[in-house]
């Protein structure tokens, strides 16, 4: 890990025509994106469902940016290895999604990927200190996962002021409701890596837009 980490954007899918990925990860590559972020829903975990491995392989073959997959699952245990074998770069899982944490973080590093652990909104940080030294970053979620569009929760903004002043070398990723107009207050807080979905995907030039975040980090 290096001391404060390069900032990323990691424009995320959920937003995108799912008819044409293709293009949407062409669109936001020429907009200067750094990672692509994909989430995927169980209808369990969280109650929407969206993306599958196969999706991902497919993906990986369109694509020269890292796949960063944002695993919403019960038992991610039992998918980490199908999302490595597709193409993953990064996989994150919640920490309230598994009951043995360390032990699916080093399974996710064996198969190649950089790990991250995620934070529902009321999780405390306390409940990911003990892996801080395992994991490549910590996913702050700013809205209740599920869907892409809501409102950011401000009081999570100061879980990543603490992961922040606890570890500045952490890459800290913020995810949901990060727009043009918050993104410096988000960037105040110390977040490293930005997940925005609808204010790229729901734009009229989602290269421009993407090219109007990445300026403004
Ligand atoms: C929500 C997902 C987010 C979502 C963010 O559960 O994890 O990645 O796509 O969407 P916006 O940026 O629209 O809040
Ligand atoms: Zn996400």
């Amino acid at each position: 890990m290096t001391q404060n980490p390069a900032k990323k954007l990691a424009p995320s899918l959920l937003s995108a025509d799912f008819a044409a990925l293709g293009d949407a990860c062409e669109q936001v590559r020429l907009g200067g994106a750094d990672w692509l972020h994909v989430d995927v829903m169980d209808g369990d975990f969280v109650p929407n469902l969206t993306i599958g491995p196969c999706v991902v392989r497919s993906l990986a073959k369109k694509t020269t940016l890292p796949l960063d997959c944002h695993l919403m699952v019960r038992r991610p245990e039992l998918l980490v290895p199908l999302f490595a074998d597709a193409g993953a770069s990064n996989i994150t899982v919640h920490v309230e999604s598994t009951v043995h944490l360390d032990r699916l973080l080093n399974q996710i590093r064996e198969r190649g990927c950089t790990c991250g652990v995620a934070l529902n909104p009321a999780t405390p940080i306390e409940s990911v200190r003990p892996v801080l030294d395992v994991v490549d970053l910590v996913l702050v979620m700013s809205v209740n996962p599920g869907f892409g569009g809501q409102k950011l929760i401000p009081y999570c903004l100061d879980k990543v002021r603490a992961l922040r002043d606890l570890r500045p070398e952490l890459d800290v990723q913020i995810d949901g409701g990060v727009k043009l107009d918050n993104l410096r207050r988000v960037l105040d807080s110390g977040a490293t890596n930005i997940v925005a979905g609808s204010a790229i995907f729901e734009t009229a030039d989602v290269a421009a837009t993407t090219k109007a975040f990445k300026q403004a980090m």
